[in-house]
């Protein structure tokens, strides 16, 4: 468009309740499952996209300018492959993330959502957030889940072009809900999402249970969701964090994120449980613990584990 020399973009980082762990395309990142997340309110991804003479894309991470082999350089750069009106066209990408680098919440997802709210922006093309959700998934899958607050379902789909699988957000409020980050170590994760859940599909015995668990902790997460039962929607994502995380023990070679401190944040959480408090955990591709509590505990589990980070999803 004529004039414009800029676009932005915003978004939220979000962790899965129900995950996601499978694709059903590699290119697409189709899933061979839906998964509901929460998005992590304030905490995110905003970019700013210019278009540049070159000679090549310039992509800055919180006011850095990043090398171009860099992990998240080069994923951006590919991605942006998939927009630039002519070969040769080059961009520069400030990222900044309110993640707290350090706090274990994955900045992929509201990076790749606000990468691509800020190409709508910058290209005027006035996309809706269904539509702006499967741009995003093109980038990362679980970024299909980072373009609303609160509750969000994507639907796996089944058409092979992926237009039917976007995520929406699921109409419920939970002012209560509160996440704990227990960041553990944050070292580079011996592998990606990526490719982990590529080799748990092709050698995991038990993958095709799989589709079978989720479709029932989907089902049990939103009725946990409409009636806010906080101990069944904690029970459904722990379990279904496990069962995650059971499913990539299983694969081969085993891939096993968990830490000592881990399993000894799990053991807490359990014993917290045994006394009372009503706490819960999920995990992701990697060994830090996200916890899951109400507000009303939130004293109670800051006494137990000091080093918690605290959001509140629907602030
Ligand atoms: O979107 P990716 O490729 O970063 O995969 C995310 C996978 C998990 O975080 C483990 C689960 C999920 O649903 O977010």
């Amino acid at each position: 468009m004529p004039g414009v020399t800029h676009g932005v973009g915003r978004a939220p980082a979000n962790i899965a309740l129900v995950k996601y762990w499978g694709k059903r395309d590699e290119e697409l990142n189709l899933p061979v499952t839906g998964s509901l997340s929460i998005s992590l309110g304030r905490l995110g991804s905003a970019v700013e996209l210019k278009p540049t003479g070159g000679p090549t894309d310039a992509v800055w991470l919180n006011s850095a300018p990043l090398p171009l082999n860099s992990a998240f350089a080069k994923r951006a750069s590919a991605y942006l492959d998939l927009f630039r009106p002519t070969p040769g066209h080059w961009y520069e990408v400030q990222a900044r993330n309110t993640v707290p680098t350090a706090a274990g919440f994955a900045s992929s997802a509201s990076g790749f959502a606000a990468l691509a709210r800020a190409l709508d922006d910058l290209y005027g093309w006035g996309l809706s957030t269904r539509e702006l959700s499967i741009l995003a998934r093109l980038g990362s899958g679980s970024a299909a889940r980072s373009l609303e607050h609160g509750f969000v379902e994507w639907q796996a789909g089944s058409e092979p072009d992926g237009m039917d699988c976007f995520a929406e957000r699921v109409a419920a409020e939970w002012p209560a809900l509160r996440v704990g980050a227990l960041v553990l170590c944050s070292d580079e994760k011996p592998i990606g999402s990526r490719e982990g859940m590529k080799r748990s599909v092709e050698t995991c015995g038990f993958y095709r249970e799989w589709p079978g668990r989720v479709a029932e902790d989907l089902a049990l997460l939103k009725r946990a969701i409409a009636e806010k039962d906080f101990a069944a929607l904690g029970a459904v994502a722990e379990a279904n964090a496990l069962a995650m995380h059971a499913l990539m023990a299983a694969t081969r070679p085993p891939i096993v994120y968990a830490l000592p401190e881990t399993v000894a944040a799990m053991r807490a959480v359990w014993a917290a449980r045994e006394e009372g408090l009503g706490l819960w955990f999920t995990m992701d591709a990697g060994p830090n613990v996200k916890l899951l509590f109400d507000a009303q505990d939130e004293a109670a589990v800051r006494a137990r584990f000091p080093a918690v980070q605290v959001v509140a999803p629907f602030a």
